[in-house]
């Protein structure tokens, strides 16, 4: 068979499952609900001005890796503002969540190691593990009862990690911090907390720590992306000074990956900077999404309010999660189908996310769509 033959009949078991996935161009006429712009920074005119007055004295390209020439004197301005914000000794930021993930398992951990890790964790949680040498113990979302019993089963390791979201992307709710932290101290655990949706949104924009009123200490690794709430691109790792020298010596996606450009990273800590002096962004958000809540849940769609700007409408079945898209696109709204493998199969979904951008109108607009949609499901 040849080879773009074999590629076809994969195309088509795909869509036989109903699992086949275009990219969509979401053009300014469709009200967009689907973003991890929460903050709506990504368009925030306040930075464009200033990129527009800096652009002269900014590189477009970083030009090498960090270790090679790649590292600027922004970066590394943009890592003293995180580490002061994320109260940690030292930062490093790199190209994406997905690289930081990915690098930071890797490189962290070695064989006879163990890593637990929560059922609904992202998928570059899960490909950092594959990368890793340690064994790998899932236990089930959010239950700290089933992470203790797995920790206890599994004690006298050299090291053991456990690694969580802070807020659960396609569930939009937020990890039992408090409890894992005493499961982790008890138990010797090192924490990764992956703030990719809670930096910018929970703990005054912080991250997941300081929304329980905690302090980071040098067993956690708060890592976070650029790439949502903030409205920009890249990630970093928060930690100790150790983990962070470790970390740069020894994080593949770090050494042999070209450093984000300095028009990136300013971007980035001027958005930063944005995010912190306007916390009505975030107030805004949160109430907007509880509000779309009720109401939604009002018209009989199971949909909960989880603290967060992700609300989660489990709708089961792949072709009807895409259905609802396409009717929702018709008229004028975008919320993209979430299937499998991103969600556990028979859990595809709607996933609304709430933006500083959506207006009152916005949202009640989307409101009496699904009113009157509700009969077609
Ligand atoms: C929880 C979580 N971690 C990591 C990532 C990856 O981040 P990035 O998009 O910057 O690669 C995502 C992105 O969707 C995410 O939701």
């Amino acid at each position: 068979m040849d080879f773009c033959r074999f590629l076809e009949v994969r195309l088509e078991e795909i869509k036989r499952k109903g699992l086949y996935r275009e990219r969509i161009i979401v053009s300014d006429n469709l009200k967009d609900f689907s973003s991890n712009d929460y903050l709506g920074l990504k368009d925030c005119k306040e930075t464009k001005k200033a990129l527009c007055e800096n652009i002269d004295k900014l590189s477009l390209g970083s030009g090498a890796s960090q270790l090679v020439s790649g590292y600027k004197d922004i970066q590394k301005e943009l890592e003293e503002f995180l580490s002061d914000f994320k109260e940690a000794e030292d930062c490093i930021v790199l190209g994406s969540g997905y690289l930081a993930n990915t690098g930071l398992i890797q490189a962290l951990t070695e064989e006879g190691d163990i890593v637990f890790s929560d059922q609904l964790n992202h998928a570059s949680i899960i490909d950092g593990i594959r990368l890793s040498r340690a064994e790998k113990v899932i236990y089930r979302h959010n239950d700290m009862n089933d992470l203790e019993d797995k920790l206890k089963k599994s004690s006298g390791r050299r090291k053991s990690f456990i690694v969580t979201d802070g807020v659960f992307s396609m569930e939009g709710d937020i990890v039992n911090f408090p409890d894992l932290k005493f499961l982790a101290d008890k138990y010797g655990a090192v924490i990764i907390l992956d703030d990719a949706h809670s930096t910018g949104i929970l703990g005054d924009g912080k991250g997941t720590v300081f929304h329980y009123g905690m302090k980071p200490d040098e067993n956690i690794i708060q890592m976070g992306t650029l790439s949502k709430a903030i409205g920009s691109y890249g990630a970093f790792v928060c930690g100790s000074r150790t983990v962070i020298d470790f970390l740069i010596n020894r994080m593949r996606t770090v050494i042999f990956s070209t450093a984000l450009s300095p028009v990136q990273n300013f971007i980035s800590l001027y958005n930063l900077k944005i995010m912190v002096s306007q916390p009505f962004r975030r107030e805004y958000i949160l109430n907007k999404a509880e509000y779309l809540a009720e109401n939604l849940r009002k018209l009989g769609y199971n949909i909960e309010y989880r603290g967060t700007p992700i609300l989660s409408l489990v709708l089961g079945n792949e072709d009807k999660a895409v259905r609802f898209r396409n009717l929702l696109i018709e008229r004028g709204i975008f919320i993209q189908a979430i299937r499998p493998p991103t969600v556990p199969e028979g859990s595809s979904r709607l996933r609304i996310t709430v933006s500083y951008k959506h207006s009152q109108n916005d949202l009640d607009y989307l409101i009496d769509t699904l009113k009157k949609l509700r009969d077609k499901l």
